[in-house]
């Protein structure tokens, strides 16, 4: 069979299922971020995708889809529960996430977790060629660098975090701590969304394994007294497909589309718009506890102002989504009976999807944008929200707590577990002087433009090809 120079490992694959015009099951590439970022790679080199095809009942066999090798990964549905709902999403997320929902560890878990991660890092040691590069993404997939080397110790491993890497305080939790990073330690270069994320990965590192490191460089000791090698960590914003965003804003029809999005919803004088997939991350129920407020002491009032809330659904068997989801409509309910009109909602909410055109007219027609998340290793939906504001016009309120806070300085920054702050911070962004408005959003969106997800793939992989390999 054939072997790939250039082997991407992740949890999800980057399609979705799609019924096509013959009835038949086929599948669409999924609009993700990451995709766009690695898509010069996947071509210029010969390039595969190993992971899960989303479904527990169906065994898929290798297939080739926009010039990329999908290499599907199998999920029973105890290990979707164990390893997926489980451990990556019931133990990790929330620790990961300071805590916020309570984590629970489980010996079932953890040993499906070992598991499966043993599955995907035998896929990517039959999947790439001779001294091939495997670039192996997020948190559900910890495990799989140093069980990759173990298998293939000719190849290039780089791993990348997506997700904020917690304080050691936090981190020292979890009963498999050692293994997690002993894991992590197998990569060549590991990288992390913020400096802040490298820092609480090296000093759980020199906590628990007992190495400095310098420069980000760690020297991991060999087996049996074998030479040692360097693993490096460091930090790679990730961002978003900036041009291909920036061209569906400038799409007459998506504009058009935005204009109508405006009329259906009464044209407000101020639209606000959350997206967000429905999260406890998120900061959704705070949002609404300030927009709330807002309406109470009648700063804000209805028709003149409207929030549209966008919450995708996500892991909803587990608990916390549930209650998310419910003090979510519980809250949008309370607002809506006290402050709406016939045919005019406070806050217009909608737990579904929408197609990527849809979601740029969203953006087009929005006047404020609440990003107010309680912790976030990046948050794309900001940059995305920037890259389409063409003609400068709009405001971003943007929560210190997520990644996207380093490098956007010029978003309204609020604390979101400070409802004071929140709400003042609304205010500012609903009533900015439009010169203000003009000269954050151009200098926002020269950030975004400037560093889109082509230059992070860019430069986590040539940082990958210059790693040492020995102290
Ligand atoms: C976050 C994670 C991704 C994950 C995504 C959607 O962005 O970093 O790894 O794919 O959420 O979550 P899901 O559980 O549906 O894959």
């Amino acid at each position: 069979t054939k072997r790939f120079d250039f082997v991407v490992v992740a949890n999800r694959l980057p399609v979705d299922r799609v019924t096509g015009e013959d009835g038949k099951p086929g599948w669409k590439r999924s609009p993700g971020g990451l995709v766009s970022g690695l898509e010069p790679v996947m071509h210029t080199q010969d390039g595969a995708w190993i992971g899960w095809g989303g479904s527990t009942d169906e065994k898929i066999a290798p297939f080739d889809l926009d010039e990329m090798r999908l290499v599907p990964v199998e999920l029973s549905a105890a290990e979707f529960e164990q390893y997926y709902e489980g451990f990556a999403n019931a133990s990790l997320w929330p620790l990961y996430h300071d805590v916020i929902a309570p984590p629970e560890f489980h010996r079932a878990w953890w040993d499906a977790y070992v598991r499966v991660n043993q599955r995907f890092a035998k896929a990517a040691a039959a999947t790439a060629a001779d001294k091939a590069v495997v670039w192996v993404h997020d948190y559900q997939l910890q495990l799989v660098p140093a069980m990759l080397r173990d298998l293939r110790p000719d190849v290039k491993i780089g791993f990348f975090n997506h997700i904020p890497f917690p304080p050691y305080e936090i981190f020292a939790q979890l009963p498999w701590r050692r293994r997690i990073l002993e894991g992590l330690l197998g990569a060549d270069l590991i990288g992390f969304q913020r400096p802040y994320d490298t820092a609480n990965f090296l000093r759980a590192v020199r906590r628990k394994i007992g190495t400095t490191a310098r420069h980000g460089m760690v020297k991991v000791p060999g087996t049996d007294g074998g030479e040692g090698r360097i693993a490096k960590a460091q930090s790679f914003p990730i961002s978003i497909d900036s041009q291909s965003l920036a061209e569906l804003a400038a799409d007459p029809d998506v504009q058009r589309r935005a204009a109508e999005i405006r009329t259906e919803l009464g044209d407000p004088r101020v639209l606000m718009l959350g997206v967000d997939r429905m999260d406890y991350t998120k900061g959704i129920r705070h949002r609404l506890k300030a927009f709330g407020e807002l309406m109470d002491d009648g700063d804000l009032t209805v028709p003149d102002v409207t929030l549209v809330q966008i919450a995708t659904p996500s892991r909803e068997r587990l608990e916390y989504y549930k209650q998310i989801r419910t003090d979510v409509e519980l809250a949008v309910g309370r607002i809506n009976g006290e402050h709406g009109e016939l045919g005019a909602a406070a806050v217009h909410y909608m737990h579904h999807s929408y197609p990527r055109r849809e979601m740029v007219a969203f953006y087009l027609a929005a006047d404020v944008m609440l990003v107010t998340a309680l912790r976030d290793g990046m948050n794309l939906v900001a940059k995305e929200y920037v890259a389409t504001r063409l003609d400068n016009t709009g405001a971003l309120v943007l929560s210190e707590f997520t990644g996207a806070a380093d490098e956007l300085r010029q978003a309204i920054l609020v604390n979101p577990h400070d409802i004071i702050d929140l709400k003042q911070s609304i205010l500012r962004a609903v009533n900015i002087e439009p010169r203000e408005a003009s000269r954050r959003m151009r200098s926002l969106r020269r950030r975004v433009s400037e560093d889109d997800v082509k230059h992070w793939s860019h430069r986590f992989l040539s940082t990958l090809a210059h790693v040492r390999e020995h102290p």
